[in-house]
């Protein structure tokens, strides 16, 4: 470390009139014709130096020279910008470095795009040349705020007394949802090892071992199809713990992110405590299992009262089984006919073939075109939604689940038209009591809704042996924030007889139940304590945090959604000689 060297964004008051030495790349140089302007940056932040051709010859031949992204060495004295030619908006903006010496420490190529913030340059070229996207300012400081992330975990559960064991990154292949990604095995060819999509298993068998409370920054890898907030390969805070319920789960989660979010983001706003909400209560208000609860427009069913209105559309879908729903949207009662169109549109978009409302005006005036509502319905209709004057009310009708997705979709947007976001409001929510199992229609099969070792709620436990599988919940909870799963877990089954009853509902057969979970099955024989964890995101959460848009920009080399990378090149063909150690032969189409 060069103990003489002083950060370029540190400068302050304490250098006034000393002699520093700064090293760092040309952001912007600039020739007045004579003094010549370079701001120099460094990780700290950005210095203005000034080179004078009469004080310093030697050194202005060299800044006459200098181009963008060169980096230098610059030596000389602090001094305070002459009245008027402060900035303000630049922490060091009352300074300037007058420069004596000037020594190229490497020159540069013109880069692709400016190194700077708020760039607008194609996402592909960011990351074909990711050495210099990660340059800006901007992603240095996203760069810096994971760090500091998985460091606050660390300390926090230090704290608490967990210990971070690493567990293999080359394992068996076992079905947990996803696709694994598989690595051949040269000591014995035709075998495959997987990159663990998460490591569920080896946690679970690290609570059998008795460490109690386990942690790790685990890397997992799925291989499935990219989303805006799906990487094939990421990070979970991964964690378990023995002898603990739902409630330890949520207490312990719930301070690590809030102690974390105070720490590190004072400025986000997050409700303690964290609300809960069942997956039954998140589906019917919010029509989401990751409800956005950044502002409040729950959905209600209104069906009762629809089934006295004459209007021949809901009375169809009652008849047909479905639902009727509606919004209330406070304060807005009053909008124009213009901002209504929109609305509808917005509901053919989220695939709604109508949209009802009613406006109240502030003078008792109703307007709802098309639904005549005698004085009684429409008495009944704003009790159930807590109507007042001036609010506007959103309807719609359809088949029950189909209704759930549209309305639900339709209120993110009515939150984003009439906007409601605080940007620097999180909306954590736990969503609890996922259903144990999923039927999977086309083939009607039975999955896990999380993953085979969660626990039934014991009040359903008899459902496993009744064969009313479709009604069981299970102590699996999500942590949602802004309608994002931030986090997944369950506290899991411990026994065997259980765990063997759940792989036979999920259709494996005997001899695959043996090999693909023997192990877990064996040790759950050796004395296994009760025991449950939970799983957050690492990479989602820092994009909510840094409040980018992308899991992209959170992780230093990501992929592109084909599961590219850029820089690198891969996935790429391997020589014939490796494929030939590993005995695999190509087919060729
Ligand atoms: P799950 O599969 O729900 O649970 O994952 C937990 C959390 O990991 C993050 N995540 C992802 N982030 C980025 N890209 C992906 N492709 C991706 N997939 C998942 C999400 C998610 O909430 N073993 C269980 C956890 C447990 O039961 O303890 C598991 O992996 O933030």
């Amino acid at each position: 470390m060069d103990t003489q060297r002083t950060n370029c964004g540190e400068v302050n008051n304490s250098h006034d009139g000393q002699p520093v030495t700064v090293k760092g790349w040309v952001s912007n140089r600039r020739d007045h014709g004579g003094l010549i302007f370079i701001d120099l940056r460094d990780r700290s932040g950005l210095l203005q130096v000034t080179v004078n051709p009469d004080d310093h010859p030697d050194a202005h031949r060299v800044a006459e020279e200098v181009r963008s992204e060169w980096v230098l060495e610059v030596a000389g004295s602090i001094q305070p910008r002459p009245d008027g030619t402060e900035n303000p908006s630049l922490p060091t903006g009352m300074f300037e470095l007058a420069a004596s010496t000037i020594e190229v420490l490497n020159p540069s190529l013109t880069p692709p795009f400016y190194i700077e913030d708020d760039i607008d340059v194609d996402e592909a070229l960011r990351l074909k040349y990711r050495y210099l996207d990660l340059r800006r300012p901007e992603m240095y400081k996203i760069l810096k705020l994971r760090y500091e992330v998985t460091k606050f975990i660390r300390d926090y559960l230090d704290g608490e007394g967990f210990l971070e064991i690493e567990t293999p990154i080359l394992i068996k292949s076992t079905p947990e949802g996803a696709r694994d990604f598989l690595v051949p095995s040269r000591l014995q060819p035709g075998s495959f090892y997987a990159l663990p999509q998460s490591p569920q298993q080896m946690k679970q068998l690290l609570m059998v071992a008795g460490v109690e409370k386990y942690f790790q920054i685990a890397r997992c890898f799925r291989d499935e199809d990219l989303r805006a907030d799906r990487q094939p390969e990421f990070t979970q805070l991964d964690l378990e713990m023995s002898f603990v319920e739902e409630e330890d789960i949520y207490r312990l989660t719930e301070h690590l992110y809030i102690q974390m979010i105070e720490n590190l983001v004072p400025e986000k706003v997050v409700p303690k405590p964290f609300p809960r909400l069942t997956y039954h209560q998140a589906m019917e208000h919010y029509g989401s299992d990751k409800p956005d609860l950044r502002f409040e427009l729950p959905m209600v069913d209104i069906t009762t009262v629809a089934t006295k209105t004459d209007f021949q559309v809901f009375q169809s879908v009652i008849k047909n089984g479905g639902k009727v729903k509606a919004i209330n949207v406070p304060d807005k009662g009053s909008i124009s006919n213009n901002a209504i169109r929109n609305l509808n549109r917005m509901a053919s978009e989220v695939g709604s073939p109508g949209l009802a409302h009613i406006r109240l005006s502030p003078d008792g005036a109703v307007f709802s075109p098309g639904l005549s509502l005698d004085d009684t319905l429409l008495r009944e209709l704003r009790e159930s939604l807590n109507s007042k004057d001036q609010d506007l009310i959103v309807i719609m009708g359809g088949p029950e689940r189909q209704l759930n997705s549209m309305l639900g979709a339709f209120r993110i947007e009515l939150g984003k038209f009439f906007e409601l976001i605080d940007p620097n409001y999180l909306a954590f929510c736990f969503v609890t009591e996922f259903p144990l199992f999923e039927l999977e229609e086309s083939s009607n099969t039975w999955t896990s809704s999380h993953h085979p070792f969660t626990s039934p709620q014991e009040e359903d436990r008899s459902k496993l042996d009744s064969g009313d599988y479709g009604n069981i919940k299970s102590k699996a909870y999500d942590l949602v924030c802004n309608g994002m799963e931030l986090a997944s877990g369950s506290i899991r089954i411990h026994d065997q007889t259980t765990q063997q009853k759940i792989f036979e509902i999920l259709g494996y057969s005997e001899a695959e139940i043996h090999s693909q979970f023997g192990q877990i099955l064996e040790a759950f024989q050796y004395g296994a304590p009760p025991h449950g964890g939970i799983a957050p995101g690492i990479d989602r959460l820092v994009t909510i945090l840094s409040g980018t848009d992308s899991i992209r920009d959170v992780i230093a080399f990501p992929k592109t959604q084909s599961g590219t990378d850029l820089l690198f090149g891969a996935p790429s063909l391997v020589d014939g000689a490796q494929l030939n150690d590993l005995g695999i032969t190509l087919k060729n189409d």
